[in-house]
């Protein structure tokens, strides 16, 4: 099905933004931190983007009211976990509004005192650079400091449904790798 959407003054409502970059496959992260008061917060994002290699910089992209944005800005350091396709779970849990997200969970800590989330295929630990509002969300972009990476399937994320990533076994391209 295709649809098209516009308007004379240019304005996507909400629905119709989320459905077509929804058609943008992407990985699944969790950012965690640990709030100024020893809290620690975590939560499920795809907003995920490599902004720079020199210095090694990425973005995260908030919504206004999410609490682990706040902890992050307020603590000036957070960590991204890249989840393998068998932590499903760990996505539904760091994603369900307004719960506790770490209840029951043993915290397992990087190198820079921020918890991280077990087994991800990466983990990369960072300090906040800055962040800017923009519309209804906060970018918060992060100086990484430390990362850990491993081999093995990806947790893909499309059309609001979690997946796999299949590889189609051609060259990785030379000027990426
Ligand atoms: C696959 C997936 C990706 C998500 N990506 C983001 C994101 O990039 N930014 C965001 O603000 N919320 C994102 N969410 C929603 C948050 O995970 C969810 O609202 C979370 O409960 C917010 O945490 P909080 O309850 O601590 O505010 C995503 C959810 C899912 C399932």
């Amino acid at each position: 099905m295709s649809t098209t959407t516009s308007s004379p003054e240019g304005a996507v409502d909400p629905m119709t933004m989320r459905r077509t970059m929804g058609r943008f496959a992407t990985g699944v992260a969790v950012v965690t931190t640990l709030a100024l008061e020893g809290k620690p917060y975590g939560m499920t994002v795809n907003s995920l983007t490599s902004v720079s290699l020199t210095p090694p910089m990425l973005l995260v992209c908030f919504a206004e009211g999410a609490r682990t944005a706040d902890a992050v800005i307020e603590s000036g350091r957070f960590a991204v976990s890249i989840l393998a396709a068998r932590q499903e779970p760990i996505a539904r849990r760091f994603a369900s509004r307004g719960e506790e997200h770490f209840a029951g969970l043993p915290l397992t800590f990087g190198q820079h005192h921020v918890p991280i989330v077990p087994d991800a295929l990466s983990h990369l630990e960072c300090t906040v650079a800055s962040h800017l509002v923009a519309g209804d969300h906060v970018v918060v972009f992060g100086t990484v400091q430390r990362t850990c990476d491993r081999d093995g399937e990806p947790l893909a994320f499309l059309n609001g449904r979690f997946g796999d990533y299949t590889d189609r076994g051609h060259e990785p391209l030379p000027w990426f790798f």
